[in-house]
């Protein structure tokens, strides 16, 4: 359990969300994101309560853990991550990323996901204001900038969000990582970069094609 560590702040980094993959054949999906080198596969939690749609829970992640070294970077949309974090890292995740809305004493839960040997992130809904994670951003790992509204993949990208990784990349300073989740494509992911993300989740851009090597192609060369 969390012995995978999230690679150095400086790369750039493609996460990609098995949310748009074939869940009957996940352990194939990923192997195809490891053999072209990725480092991070995101896993997105939902419960059907704090966002309105139902994903996956730790016996899940624990036989993703089986098939793939790659750092499990698990983003909890669960309206009570307290009770269900340890589980998902008994099941095997490196990284917990929690949304301030649901958490009454942020830097003490970093702390608690911490001693259990993860890194921690945090991260914030489209409309919720940057200032709301600015303690707790910098005790961070990873900073998680939402840029659609949790709960589906497929969606457009909304810039207004994005554009709080600049005022972020200001209070966190180049050691900790700033990760974008939502509607990043080859015409989106070179924007966030520039606002100050190192981290880009893509779930539709890569599983929604046939051809995943084309898709991370097209996505590194919109980087370069
Ligand atoms: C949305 C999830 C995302 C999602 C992104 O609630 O947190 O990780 O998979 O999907 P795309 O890349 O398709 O917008
Ligand atoms: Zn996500």
């Amino acid at each position: 359990m969390g012995t995978r560590r999230l690679p150095k702040a400086g790369t750039l980094e493609i996460a990609p969300s098995i949310l748009s993959a074939d869940f009957a054949n996940l352990a194939s999906e990923i192997a195809q994101m490891t053999a072209e080198d990725i480092q991070i596969v995101h896993l997105d939690v939902m419960d059907g309560h704090f966002v309105p749609n139902i994903t996956f829970g730790p016996p899940v992640v624990k036989w993703i853990r089986k098939y793939t070294d790659a750092v499990l970077d698990t983003h909890l949309m669960i309206t009570d991550p307290k009770k269900y974090a340890p589980e998902f890292i008994k099941a095997g995740s490196d990284h917990i990323t929690f949304h301030i809305e649901t958490v009454e004493n942020p830097t003490d839960f970093i702390k608690e996901l911490r001693d259990q040997g993860v890194t921690v992130g945090v991260t914030l809904n489209p409309e919720t204001p940057v200032e709301t994670i600015e303690k707790a951003a910098s005790l961070c790992d990873m900073v998680l900038v939402m840029t659609v509204r949790p709960g589906f993949g497929g969606q457009s990208f909304i810039d207004k969000a994005a554009q709080k990784c600049r005022r972020l990349r200001e209070i966190v300073g180049s050691d900790i990582r700033i990760e974008v989740d939502g509607g990043i494509d080859s015409g989106t992911i070179a924007t966030v970069r520039d606002y100050g993300a190192d981290t880009f989740v893509a779930g539709n851009a890569i599983f929604g094609k046939q051809n995943r090597h084309e898709a991370l192609s097209q996505l590194q060369a919109a980087l370069r």
